[in-house]
């Protein structure tokens, strides 16, 4: 069970706690309780094995294909967190004996992960043990885990057998060749593995330190080798109440890493041993209070504080915070977020529209630097794109709907049983779900109109609103019954509707990519001659433009219907038959409508996996008023099953602006809970990322009313009833700005010096040091 409100005073609101152990719902706390810091991602599984487990460590960016069947997937790597333990002859395992007192806390605040056990083994001893894990945020390579053992009845033999263990597979593919190992002095393990297609190396490396009552011992191991497995096996006899503690620090390198990925694996693999000998010199404490440092300076940047009769959702917001961090490769642009981040195999590490539509806002609202980070992955894969571009007969680049590391489409052709036919259902995503090109555009202008950095429009930005456009250019034909330009056969965001002619949210995504690519093409043309010379021999943008001009006026918009403002999802959607959905929003497990129906059938009916039309009310709110978002929210969301974790964020979002404060925290509450919720089978293949971005966006931009429209900041915040403040930081224009919200009253301060302005209510406030509006 999880605990939300574990901890008293100052650590309320920090802590996730779990107060049992269930061996059949382990996948929940592996996922939700992960480590990580962007470079790498262990999933918290219990340094001893159970059946259920699901042993999980990833590196970001380092994809390799099992064979040319399959996409490429981040390779599960040689595990150091495994640690078999017998004492006094007992194997420990929380399976058998009694568990007398346990709990694991994720310490939110400094990212350390402790579980504490009394347990009485079956024949009758018990034994207190403490286990604490970290992955730094100082040094990107290393992660720790600490173990003290209490024997309470008694002498007892500790025996310990702890290493790198390399038989772990992504559900049955192995991603390695057998490599070598080693041991340097008997004490330093080693392990170097070679990505089979890839050709990655990973040098992994492990040290234990022995520790009595705090002071360091020396114990001799036994050391054994096996294939693709190195051990070090311990033993040592304590007395009574005396506790023994075993420190085991591993660290992690790839020649895929930016700062040695020059050099020959011989000396990579010397200059790994040297820097992990010296690291693990430090031990476990001074490690971990390094990296502890880091965790304390990011919560001071980013903590977000409200007064909530729930402590939920306090916690739920620090979660997402964590989840966020720990996910994001901010040391290497060439690598993106993966939609389950660095927590499971789930959809393979790769990148969706997830990073730019949802994730991305976070760091432009906290780290601008690293929403620029996120933008220049898709930069560095511009040429994957403009291949798949090509070989679907179009211009420019097209997105592909799963990224990896080059930018060529990796969504797997094959998924799930069709429950009618039997056989697998084709993913058609990766051939016609085409928004991903327009979205990531509209995270370029994003961010280029909340920065003005024009060094990354001039170097990459640019280059990219072109070349989605001229895909789009390239996509659209004519329709002489509409006497405009449709784009036909594509999934929006809603996969339920496949097929489709005209979705909404494309179209009107794919106009806005087009009119934005035609205006910045006059600017850069008129103020930036030097880049307007470069990008126009390389992109052809005078020969372009004229069809920009006529698409962005004569590319075909589903208008609101004149009776009750609906805009029609796509052309068809509006007559199909319309079922009672009832039992599927209700399921506790997601996608239970296709145990019922095939996608076919499902496809057929007026039913809605997601927030399709919604999304684009969200995006382009500024195209729809009030009354036409609220007939379109109600009309859609009782047709939408929320069977992605990308909906409940949007839909709370949407009502909080036009004025539904109870729908709009019942949303909040619901996507706050698809992760850290109670239901214990939600996040088996990994954390949602997109959703926890969603998380912070309805806290920010729902609750919070941040916007920003034609280059302003708006702020135009609706606490949710129960809510009585809500403290956020905001960088805007280089200024970190605090912003507090009571239900009568909106406070905007800046630490930095210099004036600007925001709108509040449709009226401009000049801002210098502090200012107060009366809600
Ligand atoms: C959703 C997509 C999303 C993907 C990855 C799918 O189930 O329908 O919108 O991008 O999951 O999170």
């Amino acid at each position: 069970m999880l605990q939300y409100d574990y901890g008293s005073g100052e650590e309320r609101g920090w802590i996730l706690s779990e107060s049992n152990f269930d061996s059949g719902m382990l996948g929940k706390g592996e996922s939700i309780m992960a480590l990580g810091n962007g470079y790498m991602g262990i999933r918290s599984a219990y340094e001893e094995s159970y059946l259920q487990q699901k042993r999980n460590t990833f590196i970001a960016g380092t994809f390799n294909k099992f064979d040319g069947h399959e996409p490429t997937e981040l390779p599960n790597v040689p595990d150091v967190a495994e640690m078999k333990i017998v004492l006094n002859k007992e194997h420990f395992s929380l399976e058998k004996g009694v568990i007398e007192t346990y709990r694991r806390n994720l310490h939110l605040d400094t990212g350390e992960l402790v579980r504490t056990v009394v347990w009485q083994s079956p024949l009758g001893n018990r034994y207190r043990l403490q286990f604490r894990r970290f992955v730094s945020l100082e040094n990107k390579h290393l992660t720790g885990t600490e173990v003290e053992i209490t024997s309470l009845t008694g002498s007892c033999t500790i025996e310990i057998t702890s290493g790198i263990n390399g038989q772990l597979t992504n559900t049955g593919a192995q991603h390695f060749r057998e490599g070598e190992k080693r041991i340097y002095n008997r004490q330093v393990l080693e392990m170097l593995q070679t990505t089979t297609e890839s050709n990655i190396d990973f040098l992994v490396y492990s040290a234990h330190h022995w520790r009595i009552d705090g002071e360091e011992i020396l114990v001799e191991p036994a050391a054994t080798m096996s294939r693709r497995r190195i051990d070090a096996s311990y033993s040592y006899t304590a007395a009574e109440g005396q506790t023994v503690s075993v420190e085991k620090l591993s660290m992690y390198y790839t020649s895929r890493d930016l700062q040695t990925q020059d050099m020959a694996t011989a000396e990579l693999r010397q200059y790994a041993l040297e820097t992990s000998t010296a690291e693990f010199a430090k031990g476990y404490h001074a490690l971990f209070s390094e990296s502890r440092n880091r965790w304390k300076q990011y919560w001071e940047d980013v903590d977000i504080q409200l007064d909530s009769p729930n402590v939920f959702d306090q916690l739920s917001i620090r979660f997402a915070q964590y989840h966020l961090l720990i996910m994001t490769p901010a040391h290497d642009t060439r690598f993106g977020i993966g939609a389950k981040g660095l927590t499971g195999e789930g959809y393979k590490g790769h990148s969706f529209w997830d990073s730019e539509i949802f994730i991305l806002p976070y760091f432009l609202y906290n780290y601008p630097d690293l929403a620029r980070g996120l933008l220049e992955y898709r930069y560095h894969t511009l040429d994957g794109a403009r291949k798949k571009a090509r070989e679907n007969g179009y211009e420019g680049a097209m997105y592909p709907w799963e990224s990896g590391f080059t930018g060529e489409e990796e969504t797997p052709v094959w998924g799930a049983a069709n429950v009618v036919t039997g056989t697998a259902t084709k993913i058609w995503s990766g051939f016609i779900e085409q928004h991903i090109t327009a979205d990531i555009a509209y995270a370029v202008w994003q961010y280029f109109t909340a920065t003005r950095d024009d060094e990354f429009m001039d170097r990459c930005g640019s280059e990219m609103l072109f070349e989605t456009a001229a895909f789009w250019a390239s996509r659209v034909e004519w329709d002489e019954a509409k006497d405009a330009y449709v784009i036909k056969n594509v999934i929006g965001p809603d996969e339920y509707k496949e097929h489709v002619d005209n979705n909404a949210f494309t179209n009107y995504m794919a106009q806005w990519n087009i009119a934005t690519a035609a205006a910045h093409y006059l600017d850069i043309r008129e103020n930036r001659p030097d880049v307007y010379e470069r990008l126009n021999t390389a992109l052809l943008l005078d020969e372009r433009y004229p069809k920009w001009l006529e698409l962005a006026d004569r590319l075909y918009l589903p208008a609101p219907r004149e009776e009750d403002g609906v805009v029609p999802q796509d052309d068809t959607y509006l007559s199909k038959p319309v079922i009672d959905i009832t039992k599927y929003k209700r399921a506790s497990s997601v996608q239970t409508i296709l145990r019922d129906y095939s996608r076919d059938q499902v496809i057929g009916m007026q039913i809605s996996k997601q927030a399709d039309l919604v999304m684009l009310m969200y995006l382009m709110n500024d195209r729809f008023n009030e009354e036409v978002q609220e007939s379109n929210w109600k009309y859609y969301e009782s047709k939408t099953i929320h069977d992605s974790s990308l909906s409940m964020a949007v839909h709370s979002i949407t009502a909080n602006r036009f004025g539904d404060r109870e729908a709009a925290y019942e949303c909040f509450a619901e996507a706050a809970a698809i992760d850290l919720g109670p239901n214990m089978k939600s996040s088996d293949e990994g954390i949602h990322a997109a959703s926890l971005g969603g998380i912070w966006k309805s806290i920010v931009f729902g609750f919070g009313g941040v916007h920003m429209k034609d280059g302003e900041l708006h702020l135009n915040p609706r606490l949710p009833e129960s809510w009585t403040r809500l403290t956020f930081p905001l960088m805007w224009r280089g200024k970190r700005l605090t912003v507090t919200v009571t239900p009568g009253e909106l406070e905007v301060r800046s630490d930095s010096a210099g004036e600007f302005t925001i709108l509040s209510g449709n009226k401009t406030y000049a801002v210098n040091g502090s200012l107060k509006i009366k809600l």
